[in-house]
């Protein structure tokens, strides 16, 4: 949540408003409250901030005419204080020396804010980042980095921050403890920011700093340290994405890019891991040996969101194929619990950034308790990968869009390896099986090509008849239950829709009441063991006059009996029917959103990475 970059160079560019905004139109994700940037001139700090998205920024600095050699930026998700002006950052302390962007929360700040006025400090903001910039202020005798340091001591909560003094224009002090931030090495000039978009323009070249660690950034160095003052080497790691996979390539939205980018994210988790001959899964990078996984008695999956979602249908994979024990568990809640653990319950933590606040801590906790531990994770070198003993790269490149869909679906190709890995390790998928499983694995991507092409025009027609209520249903059963609760998660957050996920048996035991006109019912009825069950709820909620949407396998005539829409998709097997099932209701959510007119990409009232709890 919020994004910062900041930029030191050799030499002043005329470049610098760009390159600041064009790094926080990357890091927009992350918050679009309001943003704002500071540059150091020869007649002091210019800031410049504006309410609202990005392009309000844009707007205000068209004609803003600087050549500088360093600046800071800002795009804000708002914790304390409301979304204005004078609440954006970044923030300065009263002599409009000191200014700082901050990602985090304070949690003393109040405290802090009374010792200040005592001393005679006054405040323009509401928010807790003000006071950092006063108390660097109070602490500063002619050295930044000095007073940085003094500050974080008395600072609790998380904050990534980015500071720059007027007095001091050679250096960048940067500081992080449980908010993300790397610094960058570009040519002539060095960065830091939330996120790698940002910067993958100048560089790939980066260093993420860990908790209770600051670094002093100039063009040339990137020096890091403890909070103490003790000095840090941290090798310098290369990040292969490009920035043409953060670009929009022609789609009006980065989701509905990701959505079609589906086939070739999964292709690239399985990428290497399958041999040729099918007749291996490769994932040493899980760092735990077949003994170990041998002897593992249970697993707990924490993720948050979407990720949360995958991990329900990795608990019905890895029970199916592997005959372990798994819960899948909400991280928020994991974490706030005294869960049991050992060092024979496997801890998976599922996320796509690697920096969700809730699913690091609970991943951390686990550690902590000594259970073995391991992240399924996009981003390269994120904070979780930093935590767990080994990490299963999902590789999907980055996703720029708020709701998750193509991380989603390289987080469903990882746990069908993990499960097919953990079934031949343990002995219960032979040969044989794993050839089969591995030849529909492989055949999925061009399936998911062609339900793309096929069901997009439909799902359009659809959309077109659902985005009219307030109120929907999904339903499903079995491993397509999480689909249901993934496709209402898409509706919500980007069409406003009142959306429920809910496994269908549970229909007779209360929603059932909330059936009307006025109550769609989107049901995901493909081939299944349990299709005639589904069926029947489905006629169940016809007798009531509710309106049915349904997701349907090819040549399934006799779904027309309880359907009033339906979407054909091509048949596969029950195992692997959530990946090709979720593309129409992805797809759905995208169409209805875009039909009702709102910003797909960035939805009200969210983040793309929750690093707050
Ligand atoms: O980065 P993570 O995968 O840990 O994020 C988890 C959730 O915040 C995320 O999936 C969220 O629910 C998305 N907006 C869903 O589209």
């Amino acid at each position: 949540m919020c994004g910062i970059i900041g930029y030191i160079g050799h030499e002043p560019t005329a470049e610098i408003v760009d390159i600041l905004l064009d790094g926080l139109q990357r890091l927009e994700y992350r918050g679009y409250d309001s943003a704002g940037i500071a540059i150091m001139t020869e007649q002091g700090l210019e800031i410049q901030r504006e309410v609202g998205k990005l392009s309000n920024l844009v707007r205000k600095t068209a004609n803003l005419d600087i050549s500088s050699r360093a600046g800071l930026g800002h795009t804000r998700w708002a914790t304390h204080g409301r979304p204005t002006e004078y609440n954006a950052h970044p923030h300065t302390d009263g002599q409009r020396q000191i200014v700082v962007v901050h990602n985090g929360i304070i949690e003393n700040y109040l405290d802090l804010k009374q010792e200040l006025k005592a001393e005679g400090h006054s405040f323009v903001s509401e928010t807790d980042t003000e006071i950092i910039a006063h108390l660097i202020e109070y602490y500063y005798q002619g050295d930044l980095k000095a007073a940085v340091q003094q500050t974080l001591k008395r600072l609790e909560g998380a904050y990534s921050i980015v500071v720059m003094h007027a007095k001091e224009p050679n250096y960048l002090v940067a500081a992080k403890t449980s908010s993300p931030l790397l610094l960058g090495q570009g040519q002539g000039a060095n960065f830091i920011a939330s996120d790698i978009p940002a910067i993958l323009r100048h560089t790939r070249d980066i260093i993420y700093l860990e908790d209770g660690e600051m670094a002093v950034v100039t063009p040339d160095k990137l020096e890091i340290f403890r909070i103490d003052g003790t000095p840090v080497e941290r090798p310098i790691q290369h990040i292969d994405w490009n920035l043409v996979a953060a670009e929009k390539m022609g789609f009006d939205h980065f989701m509905l890019k990701e959505i079609h980018e589906q086939p070739t994210a999964f292709a690239q988790t399985l990428a290497g891991r399958l041999s040729e001959n099918s007749q291996r899964i490769f994932l040493d990078e899980l760092n735990l040996s077949d003994e170990k996984l041998q002897s593992i008695q249970r697993i707990v999956i924490v993720a948050c969101g979407t990720a949360y979602y995958s991990g329900m249908v990795g608990r019905y994979l890895i029970e199916q194929l592997a005959r372990v024990p798994v819960e899948v568990e909400l991280a928020s809640e994991f974490r706030y619990r005294d869960p049991i653990l050992d060092e024979k319950t496997l801890v998976i933590a599922i996320s796509q950034s690697g920096e969700t606040a809730d699913t690091l801590t609970a991943i951390k906790l686990a550690k902590q308790q000594g259970s073995p531990t391991l992240g399924i994770i996009n981003v390269k070198g994120s904070a979780i990968t930093r935590v767990t003993d080994g990490t299963l790269y999902i590789h999907a490149g980055p996703e720029i869009a708020v709701a998750s869909t193509k991380a989603f679906m390289a987080m469903l190709a990882a746990v069908y390896l993990l499960a097919l890995h953990l079934g031949q390790v343990r002995g219960h998928v032979d040969q044989s099986a794993l050839s089969d499983h591995a030849r529909e694995l492989r055949r999925l991507p061009r399936l998911m090509e062609e339900t793309l092409s096929k069901v997009e025009g439909r799902v359009q027609e659809v959309a077109t008849r659902l985005l009219r209520y307030h109120h929907s249903l999904y339903l499903a059963r079995g491993i397509n239950f999480p689909i249901a609760l993934e496709g209402a998660l898409k509706l919500k957050e980007i069409s406003y829709i009142h959306a429920e996920g809910y496994a269908a048996g549970e229909l007779k035991h209360g929603p059932i009441a909330l059936i009307d006109p006025l109550m769609p019912v989107i049901a995901v009825m493909t081939e299944s063991a349990a299709y005639e069950k589904v069926f029947s709820n489905l006629q169940e909620v016809r007798a009531r006059e509710g309106l049915v949407f349904a997701v349907a396998t090819e040549g399934d005539e006799r779904v027309n009996e309880v359907a009033d829409e339906v979407i054909h998709v091509p048949a596969v097997p029950e195992l692997f029917s959530p990946v090709i099932n979720v593309l129409p209701l992805q797809l759905l959510a995208y169409y209805v959103a875009l039909r009702r007119g709102y910003d797909v990409d960035q939805p009200r009232n969210l983040a793309k990475s929750v690093t707050v709890e």
